[in-house]
């Protein structure tokens, strides 16, 4: 690594990660340095240009004609786990490493996606609207009724399905044992596992849209989840059911989800991510029904201070030409792409 190693940071991270490249001699440069605002096309390529690692956000396409714009680029280092910003067989092609930060999240998004999951079945958020705009005068026995997520006093255990048995996924379930329920789990990509989990049991998927009275998506974005939860779907699930999502917004078809939701074809959905994110589909923000966050499923002090770590970590790896623990496409540093770069 040599002493004028640039790191372009996109966007402003935690000082963790920061003060780690620091310490470790790297200039660094950040694109955009007011939180609220986003790094325009030309200041992305401009900074790409100049460095030696990008260290990007999710916020941030990082497409082939990035990627292509500096033939000395020695990595990408994303500070998220999922990763369906960056074109990877681009990066793969070019011989660009590519690293995430999975693990350190998965504590974190497994509990705001019970907190999603509380907040809309037993209405926290609708309750508390009516609280601080002074509107409760007597309790009453119908006030906010909502529906159980143990077994309450049916006696029925309440039925969790989690679609995506990954990491996350799988918290979600664990926690789900202190409420009694019955866990479906539906992953193509983990059926081994799911034969082997202690708390989850195989469900075909139309069979988990049909049994739960919680739906709850941990799977990643690709062409195969886009829409995986539309119309038909929404119509298998049943008038009771909830819908939770805290892993990307594409994965539902947010425009049926808002008429699912005014036409009570379910019972509400608690949402972290949205398709077109920032914004949220017409009428979606008017859904009683609905609870709405902006994509904090990982924002806990010690979950984002690690997770810059990690990202300045694998910049570092990139910088040195070590192979990224992390890295998503392991392939490419077998190729001959990724050799020239290295070597140059
Ligand atoms: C957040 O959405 C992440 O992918 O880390």
């Amino acid at each position: 690594m040599s002493e004028t190693s640039t790191v372009f940071v996109t966007r402003k991270i935690p000082d963790a990660g920061l003060e780690l490249l620091r310490q470790a001699g790297v200039e660094l440069v950040i694109g955009q340095e007011d939180e609220e605002r986003g790094l325009d096309r030309q200041a992305l390529l401009d900074g790409v240009a100049r460095c030696d690692v990008l260290l990007p956000l999710l916020t941030e396409p990082i497409d082939r004609q990035v990627l292509a714009h500096n033939p000395r680029l020695l990595g990408v280092a994303q500070m998220a786990v999922g990763y369906n910003n960056i074109d990877v067989a681009a990066a793969t092609e070019l011989g660009i490493p590519v690293a995430n930060t999975p693990g350190v999240l998965t504590e974190t998004t497994a509990d705001l996606t019970w907190a999603l999951l509380m907040a809309v079945a037993r209405r926290v958020v609708e309750a508390h609207a009516y609280m601080v705009a002074g509107r409760y005068k007597l309790w009453g026995p119908n006030l906010f009724l909502g529906s159980d997520v143990g077994t309450g006093a049916s006696g029925r255990r309440k039925v969790l399905g989690v679609i995506g048995y990954g990491r996350i996924g799988q918290a979600v379930a664990r926690r789900s044992t202190g409420f009694d329920m019955e866990v479906l789990a539906y992953d193509p990509y983990n059926r081994d596992g799911i034969a082997r989990d202690p708390i989850a049991a195989w469900a075909d998927f139309e069979e988990l849209l049909e049994r739960s009275d919680f739906v709850t998506l941990h799977v990643n974005l690709t062409p195969e989840t886009e829409h995986l939860i539309g119309e038909p779907e929404l119509r298998r699930m049943k008038e009771s059911a909830f819908l939770i999502n805290a892993a990307r917004g594409p994965v539902v078809d947010e425009r049926a989800l808002v008429r699912a939701l005014q036409e009570g074809w379910i019972a509400g959905a608690g949402l972290d991510v949205y398709e077109d994110e920032p914004r949220m589909a017409p009428g979606l923000a008017e859904c009683s029904n609905a609870v709405l966050l902006p994509h904090i499923a990982s924002a806990s002090h010690d979950t984002r201070s690690r997770m810059a770590t990690m990202a300045a970590e694998n910049a570092l790896c990139h910088l040195r030409r070590q192979r990224a623990p992390n890295a998503v496409n392991p392939e490419v540093y077998d190729s001959g792409a990724y050799r020239r770069r290295a070597g140059g």
